[in-house]
């Protein structure tokens, strides 16, 4: 059990009823993006196999003699079970105490989670991985640093693997937050010293996920902010009013980002480029 904070987020508390919400109706504990191909029908019944197929396809990625990995943002501990059943020997970083519980009672008691924040997570100088995991975590860790914190976790030799999204320069303003800007992500890897083994593109595969988030906005809701604000404006015409009048700038930004449809798969690829890497470190 993780020492409880003095102060709990309100987001982390909103992640977490969120992930029991997805786990009860869909059977998903994964907190990453799904990949959508061509045969697997965009409708969220289908998320659960999307996120399956991430997984694969992101641990097909782990090089060969990779025994010991550092899952950075390790969420509920999804991808950490995955690794574990398949051998490997994982730890993780977490900096949210709700998910760590989460992550240890799907990973096990066993899992060692290093608690707190990648750049402020203190590692003795001779505890080194084979493989430094960032799975749709790396855009919270500040660049800056981050590919030298991950470098200093690693064995001679040793991977650093990223499966995240970018921010990329394009025409308007994006309603769809994060990631950190492709060309500064660019710039600090030439700095790293890391090799480049691998760089595949997957936003055509990922960009759906925001067809999901679209779809829920305007299906699900909609409707039902439609219904409420009925309800309220009907038995509590003044208090209606008064809340209106006091939250508009706050209802305005609620309707442009979860209800107007504008995040979707098309502004996703217009406004970001998601990505795996694997990187090296030298030998020497
Ligand atoms: C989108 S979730 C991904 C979770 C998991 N890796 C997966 O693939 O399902 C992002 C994760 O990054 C973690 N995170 C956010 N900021 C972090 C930081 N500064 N250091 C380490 N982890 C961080 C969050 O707690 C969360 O677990």
């Amino acid at each position: 059990m993780s020492k409880l904070p003095d102060r709990v987020d309100s987001r982390e508390v909103g992640l977490v009823a969120g992930l029991n919400l997805f786990h009860f109706f869909l059977g998903t504990r994964d907190l990453h993006y799904g990949l959508w191909g061509d045969d697997l029908e965009v409708r969220i019944q289908n998320l659960p196999e999307a996120q399956k197929r991430y997984s694969e396809f992101l641990l097909s990625h782990i090089p060969d003699g990779v025994e010991r990995i550092l899952d950075v943002g390790c969420g509920a501990g999804g991808v950490a079970t995955e690794l574990i059943a398949r051998g490997y020997r994982v730890e993780g970083v977490s900096p949210s105490p709700l998910l760590s519980n989460a992550a240890r009672k799907q990973a096990g008691e066993d899992f060692v989670i290093h608690e707190g924040r990648f750049e402020d997570v203190r590692f003795a100088d001779d505890d080194r991985f084979d493989l430094v995991l960032f799975s749709e975590s790396f855009q919270y860790i500040d660049l800056d640093h981050v590919l030298e914190y991950a470098r200093r976790r690693l064995n001679p030799g040793g991977h650093v693997l990223i499966c995240d999204f970018f921010k990329v320069r394009a025409e308007g303003r994006s309603v769809i937050g994060g990631g950190h800007p492709i060309e500064k992500f660019r710039a600090a890897l030439e700095l790293s010293g890391l090799e480049v083994l691998e760089d595949i593109d997957i936003t055509a595969e990922t960009a759906p996920n925001l067809d999901i988030v679209a779809q829920m906005g305007q299906e699900l809701f909609m409707p039902t902010a439609e219904l409420v604000g009925y309800a309220f404006d009907r038995n509590h015409p003044w208090l209606s009013r008064l809340f209106r009048w006091k939250y508009q700038k706050k209802l305005r930004k609620i309707r442009r980002k979860y209800l107007s449809g504008e995040r979707n798969g098309a502004n996703f690829a217009r406004h970001k480029v998601y990505r795996l890497l694997l990187l090296r470190q030298p030998e020497t």
